[in-house]
């Protein structure tokens, strides 16, 4: 590939060191805003026609040879993408070419090219959100009836529905759709027009580039505009809140995929195999996700970190922005697709889940809100079941294979009534308030989620 000239040599007279010109250069990262940029010069062309630098004629011929860049192959080697597309279109219709950057600079165009291009991504992850909210909803309905324990402390807690884990889930994917949307809203204000850092001089109708190009405003302050990424920010904030939810979901599945929890089970198409132990089956998808949380954190650190302390306006520290942002949205699109394939691809072991909701003293909270029922304290209450935890685990048997005999040595006045009580259908069904597991609840949670998604 040849090389394509710079856009600023006039006042050199000394050619770049090569090495650093490589490593001055962005375009194997910044390629990808392509179509973004080219979006946004169509609109600086059209915006130059009514400052009176170019005809109509000429910012047509400019927007269709800027068209034809983007649809061709990248032909040859560049010191960014800005830099690559002005020589491509001075190639393409010549001097002509030449007046487009009237009235603009890098500066606002970067800006403004990465802020198309990560507002495409907001929502090109809200719909992979969507996809996956609507693979919970599925595992939650093939498995309606499910029981599992639930944990505090990784200690069994109290019986909760298979669905209500997964609606858990839902939840936190519907705040990171909001954060995405909530980030956008300033994502989607316009740079372009600021020009390097003071403003351009140009009659340029800036309102009236934000609205062919999608922006809800113009920017207020071209200093800010122009070195700010606040914005990238946020988007990788949001990234990092979506892989903290993604490694707790990897991580429980992971617990209960394994033997000892034996809880549910990945097919083949999610699994893999030791190359040394042949009984092995990994849940290598689950532990990629929680891993990969790590990096897109990283990410989002290496974003502040580059911002951190710079003068106002531009620096070229800021070209470093792109490849972390990049990285934490690809990262995070690609794990949350994969979790909906995870989640595709599973099925509870019900008999094995209930069984374990039902051993370890899981209605002991039950117990003593049955007794608050019959009017003792809570706390008394607490005090009394304690105790009969006890009595079970020095006897080896659960609450309900105690004896009324043996319950009244420690709550004298406890009758039959107490085994209904204990029994897992009651201990779920009397969480129904708002948020509880109650099968009544959870069902009507499921169908507000099907509506919402809809
Ligand atoms: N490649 C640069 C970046 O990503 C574009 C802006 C360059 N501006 C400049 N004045 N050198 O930040």
């Amino acid at each position: 590939m040849k090389g394509s000239g710079k856009l600023w040599g006039g006042r050199f007279t000394g050619d770049a060191n090569e090495a650093f010109a490589r490593f001055n250069s962005s375009f194997a990262v910044d390629r990808r805003l392509m179509d973004a940029d080219i979006r946004a010069s169509i609109a600086h062309a059209n915006a130059l026609v009514g400052a009176g630098v170019l005809t109509a004629n000429e910012a047509e011929k400019i927007s269709a040879a800027l068209d034809a860049i983007a649809a061709a192959e990248i032909s040859a080697d560049s010191e960014d993408v800005h830099s690559y597309i002005e020589h491509q279109l001075v190639e393409a219709v010549g001097e002509l070419g030449k007046k487009l950057h009237t009235g603009r600079s890098r500066n606002d165009q970067v800006a403004t090219a990465f802020r198309l291009w990560l507002r495409d991504e907001a929502d090109a992850i809200t719909r992979t959100l969507k996809r996956t909210q609507t693979a919970l909803i599925a595992a939650a309905e093939r498995h309606i009836d499910a029981v599992l324990p639930g944990y505090t402390h990784l200690q069994r807690a109290q019986p909760v529905l298979w669905a209500h884990w997964c609606l858990a889930y839902f939840e936190m994917f519907d705040r990171d759709i909001e954060r995405f949307a909530d980030a956008r809203k300033r994502i989607n204000v316009l740079p372009l027009g600021s020009a390097a850092l003071a403003g351009t001089s140009f009659n340029i109708d800036r309102e009236a580039v934000a609205k062919e190009l999608g922006f809800d405003a113009a920017s207020r302050n071209s200093l800010d505009a122009v070195s700010d990424r606040d914005f990238a920010a946020e988007f990788a904030a949001a990234c990092s809140l979506v892989m903290v939810h993604l490694s707790r979901l990897a991580e429980d599945l992971i617990l209960y995929a394994s033997q000892e929890f034996g809880f549910v089970e990945m097919s083949d198409a999610v699994s893999t195999g030791s190359s040394l132990m042949p009984q092995k089956k990994n849940p290598d998808a689950l532990e990629l996700i929680r891993g990969k949380a790590g990096r897109v954190f990283g990410d989002n650190l290496a974003l502040l970190s580059v911002m951190k302390g710079l003068p106002l306006a531009y620096n070229k520290d800021m070209q470093e922005d792109k490849e972390a942002v990049f990285d934490a949205a690809d990262t995070t699109r690609r794990c949350v697709e994969i979790a909906a394939i995870v989640l595709d691809n599973l099925t509870v072991n019900e008999d094995r889940a209930r069984q374990a909701a039902s051993t370890g003293y899981l209605n002991a909270t039950e117990l003593a809100d049955h007794l608050v029922g019959r009017g003792m304290p809570f706390r008394d209450a607490h005090d009394a079941v304690g105790k009969l935890v006890l009595m079970g685990i020095e006897n080896g048997r659960e609450l309900h294979e105690l004896s009324v005999e043996e319950m009244r040595t420690v709550v004298p006045d406890i009758d039959d009534s107490v085994y209904e009580a204990l029994s897992l259908q009651a201990t779920l069904a009397s969480k129904s308030s708002i948020g509880g597991t109650s099968p009544g609840r959870v069902r009507a949670e499921l169908e507000a989620a099907k509506k919402k998604l809809s």
